[in-house]
């Protein structure tokens, strides 16, 4: 099973003070130097960490496979297709929320999403589809063209209770096998951390999983005692 992995909070930090630092595609190069499989990064669309430079730049550093979070918003498919990443990962974007709350509506919004798809993959991305554990979600996703799904991990991540965990784990498995079934390749994502990876990396069909929050959040962590003591040592 592969690793893809989410820099965007790479970029928040950047824009928190809207300079130079820290440098999202330097992150990217670290991330493959330590077994990353995939650079995963969202434009949205009203960039507010990733923007139009960070997609070109990644475009043309990343060396494994460069995965594009976006909306199917026709100014982000045409910077998308202009800048080819390896892959796109149609996701639903609501303005004011924190993060990628739920999975595309592809069952309502089937027609516009198989548009998406169909332009991206005349421009040469293979395109996934973020969503919801939901065979209706899944069979309509087949119907747009794409052959990529990822599922949305993030109920079975919220999951309160042993019983709430268990059955998201079962809702996720039965998911995995029937978009194999009907000849999709499923990735997923949302909320797994160090805590929690391991029931998902338990399901073999699933090829790749997307982690950001919690490897980003690890890093500042684990660097954190060794930056304190470079600077110590610069002040002495
Ligand atoms: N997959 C998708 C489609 C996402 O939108 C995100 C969040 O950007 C992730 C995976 C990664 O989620 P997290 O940051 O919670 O690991």
């Amino acid at each position: 099973m592969r690793l893809g992995v989410n820099i965007d909070h790479i970029a928040t930090l950047r824009q928190a003070r809207g300079g130079l630092e820290p440098e999202p595609v330097f992150g990217a190069l670290i991330a493959e130097a330590a077994g990353a499989d995939a650079i995963v990064a969202h434009l949205r669309e009203d960039q507010r960490h990733i923007k139009d430079k960070d997609i070109f730049l990644l475009k043309e550093v990343v060396n494994t496979r460069f995965n594009l979070e976006m909306s199917i918003a026709p100014e982000i498919i045409r910077v998308a297709s202009k800048i080819k990443p390896d892959q796109a990962t149609l996701v639903p974007e609501r303005r004011r929320e924190l993060t990628t709350e739920g999975g595309l509506n592809v069952v309502k919004k089937q027609k516009k999403i198989g548009q998406a798809v169909k332009k991206l993959e005349t421009a040469g991305i293979e395109v996934s589809l973020f969503i919801d554990p939901n065979k209706n979600q899944i069979r309509a996703a087949k119907k747009t063209g794409a052959r990529f799904i990822e599922l949305h991990t993030g109920a079975y991540a919220n999951a309160r209770t042993k019983a709430e965990e268990n059955k998201r784990v079962t809702e996720l498995k039965s998911a995995v096998v029937f978009a194999r079934g009907i000849g999709l390749r499923v990735f997923a994502g949302h909320g797994l951390n160090y805590n929690n990876v391991s029931r998902i990396a338990a399901l073999k069909e699933i090829e790749e999983l997307n982690i950001g929050h919690a490897i980003i959040s690890r890093a500042v962590f684990s660097g954190l005692g060794r930056a304190v003591g470079e600077m110590k040592d610069l002040i002495k």
